[in-house]
């Protein structure tokens, strides 16, 4: 018997460790839009919970409804055009649909900070970079300035960016872009968030320094035990970042499961389809699709499966809209006919 084993409390008096709460919690999420009088429907019915300490991966073709899911957690979306409906939409304990605009507003870049694809648009290009990582810090700690000044100084260093006492002073332009994002992730963990939502965060740049800022990324969530939401084309970002995955089609999730489950034997055609699709090497964060077709949008009318156009393995039972159910425990599909995909 370890060391390990022999430390555990004796049974009549261990209790068990309560699982933590989750920092996300969605169910049956609906997003449509209103454009040009046509309402389309960009999410359908998507449930997902996110506890600290987890990286979850949203993948799926372009279209299929992984921004809108991830603006929706923070109600980034334009009110005017969208309707964003759900029977439980909770983040780090926040009802998010109830929530008031002062409520809203202590989320956003507090309990939950966000990076996006392009820097330069997340940064205020007139203000200098030390001085945006110090006001989240005040807003979101209630620090001093002599110490938030220390903290930011301290966290740009701490994401790479060498000289960073001087360097603070410097404004978003005068910065590469992988130390651009570098500074965004610096801004988005500033204020300890319990969630970190990352949107292709760098599909934008070289291997290399897409290779060092998800070690960045990955280093942040285990320091600060972040739920971190990551959206990539690139499945060998997810597989080395993330604990599980979720595969969006047509506004759906279509499967979901631990990440080595999913990438490892597959329970939707879809999934295989990616697995099986190439990156392009002269435009990075583009891939080849291997699944023939079109993506399905918002707009179309869908009656059963909405793969049934692309999917070599359709047969009649797919007119019937399949839920997602247990390929193994704790990994689901919505696939009539899982146990057939290779
Ligand atoms: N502001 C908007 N108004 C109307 N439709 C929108 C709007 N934003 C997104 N959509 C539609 O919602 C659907 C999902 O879009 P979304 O941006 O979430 O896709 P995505 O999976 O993030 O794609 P990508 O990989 O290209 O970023 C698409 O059909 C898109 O056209
Ligand atoms: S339900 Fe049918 S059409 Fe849809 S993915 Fe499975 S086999 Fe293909
Ligand atoms: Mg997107």
């Amino acid at each position: 018997m370890s060391g390990a084993e022999t430390s555990v409390r004796p049974a009549s008096t261990a209790l068990p460790e309560p699982a933590p709460d989750p920092v996300v919690e969605v169910a049956d999420l609906e997003v449509d839009f209103a454009v040009r009088g046509a309402i389309g429907h960009a999410v359908r019915g998507v449930s997902f919970q996110i506890r600290s300490g987890e990286a979850v991966g949203l993948v799926g073709e372009s279209g299929s409804g992984k921004t809108v899911t991830a603006l929706s957690l923070l109600r980034l979306l334009p009110d005017r055009t969208t309707r964003v409906r759900a029977r439980s939409l909770r983040v780090a304990g926040v009802d998010v649909l109830g929530a008031s605009a002062a409520s809203l507003a202590r989320l956003r870049g507090g309990a939950a900070g966000v990076v996006f694809q392009d820097p330069l648009r997340a940064l205020t290009p007139t203000r200098r970079v030390g001085s945006q990582i110090v006001e989240v810090i005040e807003r979101h700690s209630g620090r001093s300035r002599t110490q938030a000044r220390l903290e930011a100084v301290e966290l740009l260093s701490r994401v790479g960016i060498p000289d960073a006492r001087n360097r603070a002073r410097d404004y978003p332009h005068q910065f590469s872009g992988g130390q651009r994002q570098r500074i965004l992730l610096a801004t988005a963990v500033a204020s300890h968030p319990r969630l970190l939502i990352a949107d292709e965060p760098t599909t934008a740049l070289d291997v290399t320094t897409q290779s060092q800022i998800l070690d960045l990324l990955l280093d942040l969530q285990q320091d600060l035990k972040m739920a971190v939401l990551l959206i990539s084309h690139d499945l060998g970002v997810i597989a080395r970042v993330c604990d599980r995955v979720l595969v969006m089609y047509g506004g759906r999730l279509v499967e979901t499961g631990s990440t080595s489950d999913v990438f490892r034997a597959p329970g939707h055609p879809y999934t295989a389809g990616l697995l099986r699709s190439i990156p392009r090497l002269d435009r990075p964060g583009a891939v080849t699709s291997a699944i023939p077709g079109e993506a399905v949008d918002g707009f179309t009318q869908v009656v059963g499966c909405a793969f049934v156009p692309r999917c070599s393995l359709a047969a009649p039972v797919c007119t019937e809209c399949p839920e997602l159910e247990d390929v193994t425990p704790g990994h689901q599909a919505a696939c009539w006919r899982s146990e057939l995909v290779t």
